[in-house]
């Protein structure tokens, strides 16, 4: 017998095991992340129990995009023993006609492989590419910008087309789950990880970019190619795929979930 829901309360150290199996995470390490993060949500943790027992898993996030709600999919996963049964995609299928029915039918996911979410009327929108950045780089003596400036910057940016996605507090405090600092550059800020940039809203090129020598960049092809990022080389990472989406979203990969 198959019955597929949100998990309760008790049922989450049996979601983090699946997830950590599936994925070959340290449960240790992820079970930290997993209750502390923002978005942490026991409503968003669907599961497909098959015979009572826990098969498959998939957690959702909230996103508000200038054109409407949607929402993400991420840690789609079945165990092992289970794969190939067509439970992947019913657990999809259930959740899918949820959102429907609570108004965030828009849907996107970051995937390696088409296959399962094509079957469940996903298209690929995009890709994600990382390359190393084609202009000088260095860690800056000046101070970052103050979290509000970035915010009210941010928002501006958000506003000003639909298919960008909006920022609320839960959002920023995802945001800062990550250490990233941001540093003024023309037309806006660039967030730098020191090895790896995921965040420039830039309308010109910055005399140097706040980042470690060979820094990578990690975002969306568009996105890319939109603010002129200067690539050197670029890696295929993994494509965004989208149901029910109006055009290409422009997030930027600080908002992967
Ligand atoms: C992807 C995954 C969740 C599919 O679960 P499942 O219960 O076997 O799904 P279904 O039986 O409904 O569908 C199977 C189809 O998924 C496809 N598939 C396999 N791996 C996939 C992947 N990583 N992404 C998308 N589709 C995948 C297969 O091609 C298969 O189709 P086929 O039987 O015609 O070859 C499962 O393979 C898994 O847990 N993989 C490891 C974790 C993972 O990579 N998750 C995706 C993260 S983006």
């Amino acid at each position: 017998m198959i019955e597929i829901r949100p998990i309760h309360e008790h049922e989450s150290p049996a979601f983090l095991n699946l997830l950590c199996t599936v994925f070959e995470l340290d449960n240790g390490r992820a079970g930290t992340v997993f209750y502390s993060e923002p978005f942490f949500d026991i409503r968003r943790k669907w599961a497909l129990f098959l015979d009572g027992q826990m098969a498959s898993i998939l957690t959702t996030t909230p996103l508000q995009f200038g054109f409407g709600k949607a929402i993400g999919i991420a840690g789609v996963g079945t165990l092992i023993e289970h794969r190939g049964k067509g439970l992947g995609q019913k657990l999809l299928e259930v959740v899918l006609e949820e959102a429907d029915k609570n108004r965030e039918g828009a849907a996107i996911l970051f995937a390696h492989n088409e296959v399962l979410y094509q079957r469940c009327g996903f298209t690929t929108l995009d890709e994600v590419i990382k390359g190393n950045i084609n202009a000088p780089c260095a860690l800056p003596h000046e101070p970052a910008l103050p979290l509000a400036q970035v915010q009210e910057k941010y928002a501006d940016w958000a506003k000003s087309h639909p298919m960008r996605l909006h920022r609320d507090d839960r959002r920023w405090k995802y945001w800062n789950f990550v250490f990233r600092e941001c540093y003024s550059a023309p037309g806006g800020y660039i967030a730098s990880e020191t090895t790896i940039c995921r965040e420039a809203l830039v309308t010109d090129q910055p005399a140097k970019w706040p980042l470690l020598n060979n820094a990578e960049w990690y975002g969306l092809r568009s996105m890319t190619q939109m603010l002129g990022v200067p690539l050197i080389n670029e890696q295929h990472h993994l494509l965004l795929m989208g149901r029910n989406f109006p055009d290409v979203p422009q997030i930027f990969m600080s908002d992967q979930f």
